[in-house]
């Protein structure tokens, strides 16, 4: 690069766009150069929200550009994809939305594409990157719960059938790729299989219970992990009012017990024995995630950041697109065993 900082570009300039271009504008060493959209008027209020960068209608054409580095991608899922591959063409660096795909082929296209390319593959699990994810971690890696007997996961949202009909491309196989796992559940998926590990085998039944989507707004499973343990995963956009999700870990010497953003039970053996309580404080406990935007700006910062640090030292991405991977398969795993009414083993073929 002949310049001193890392150009960015953002394609799809719908509801999740502010979180790149308000973070890239205050990473050092970033700089929004350009927005494109199909729709003129996001891309120019979106090129404003940049500083008045420029903006195309035409992803290819913004592409073109010397002084563009990286792209995020930012458009209903199953163009991430095909967006990821003809960026890594023109030399781009990639950071795409979650999910980073809708089928694994896809997803395994955009990998080989960048890795060929030369250039950088990061994706977005926000989660990953905040507390009370990263102590929860920790204490899961270092034992401090013991060996996991049971590690569960409900998200259980509101979605109003206004919000799938809000854009063309919500609920639908085509694009959105599945519904209250492939768009909402697939974050709490990532957390469990981050904190858990590798899964062996599911079980899953899904079902279109109140909106009018070809998708699935309800799904329950069973769920077995490699190193043993088991679990259930329940996610929906059906029931109202939604609730905190919860994600709750039980080993032979501890629980940890998550609700909404924060920590509602830390409990682990203590020296007499006995139950010791490591919860000292109930900040942002119970918080329901009632709209689509209820989203923290801290996670997408700390993947921004990383990304433009990758692009100068040649280093991974935090979140590789080998990680994004990981969520998408389980929940097509969850699709298969709910269409054939069997368990599934993993890995999936792609
Ligand atoms: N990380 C998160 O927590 C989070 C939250 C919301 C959405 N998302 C993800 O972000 C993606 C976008 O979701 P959204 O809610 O912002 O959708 P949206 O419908 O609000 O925005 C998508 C935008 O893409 C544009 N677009 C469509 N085709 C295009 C093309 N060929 N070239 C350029 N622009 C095009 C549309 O005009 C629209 O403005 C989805 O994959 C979604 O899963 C992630």
């Amino acid at each position: 690069m002949n310049k001193d900082y890392v150009g960015w570009g953002v394609v799809g300039c719908g509801v999740i766009s502010p979180w790149h271009i308000e973070n890239v504008k205050k990473t050092p060493g970033a700089k929004m150069v350009a927005v494109c959209d199909i729709l003129e008027d996001k891309a120019k209020e979106k090129a404003e929200m940049a500083g008045g960068c420029d903006y195309y209608l035409d992803f290819e054409e913004m592409l073109k550009r010397e002084d563009l580095d990286v792209v995020s991608i930012c458009t209903p899922s199953s163009m991430h994809p095909d967006m990821a591959v003809l960026a890594a063409k023109y030399g781009k660096h990639v950071l795409t939305e979650k999910p980073m795909a809708t089928t694994l082929a896809k997803a395994d296209e955009m990998i080989n594409a960048c890795k060929n390319a030369g250039v950088k593959l990061a994706c977005i699990f926000q989660r990953r990157m905040t507390e009370p994810f990263i102590s929860i971690k920790k204490a899961v890696d270092s034992g401090e719960i013991g060996k996991l007997a049971l590690a569960d996961m409900y998200a259980k949202y509101y979605r109003s059938q206004a919000y799938y009909d809000s854009a063309g491309w919500r609920g639908t196989w085509e694009f959105d790729g599945g519904g209250a796992l492939m768009n909402q559940g697939i974050h709490m998926i990532d957390m469990l299989q981050w904190l858990v590990g590798d899964v062996d085998e599911i079980y899953a039944i899904c079902r279109t219970q109140v909106h009018k989507i070809e998708v699935e707004d309800t799904a329950i499973a069973t769920i077995k992990f490699k190193n043993g343990t088991v679990g259930v995963i329940e996610g929906t956009t059906s029931v109202y009012p939604d609730v905190p999700h919860r994600l709750e870990l039980h080993g032979d010497k501890g629980t940890i017990m998550l609700s909404g953003e924060g920590i509602s039970k830390w409990s682990v053996i203590g020296p007499d024995g006995q139950p010791l309580d490591k919860l000292t404080s109930g900040v942002g406990v119970n918080q329901a995630l009632t709209n689509p935007t209820d989203i923290s700006m801290e996670g997408h910062g700390i993947i921004i950041a990383d990304l433009v640090n990758c692009v100068n030292t040649g280093k991974e991405p935090i979140v590789p697109g080998t990680e994004g991977r990981k969520a998408l398969e389980i929940i097509l795993a969850i699709y298969e065993s709910s269409k054939t009414g069997k368990p599934v083993k993993l890995p999936l073929k792609s």
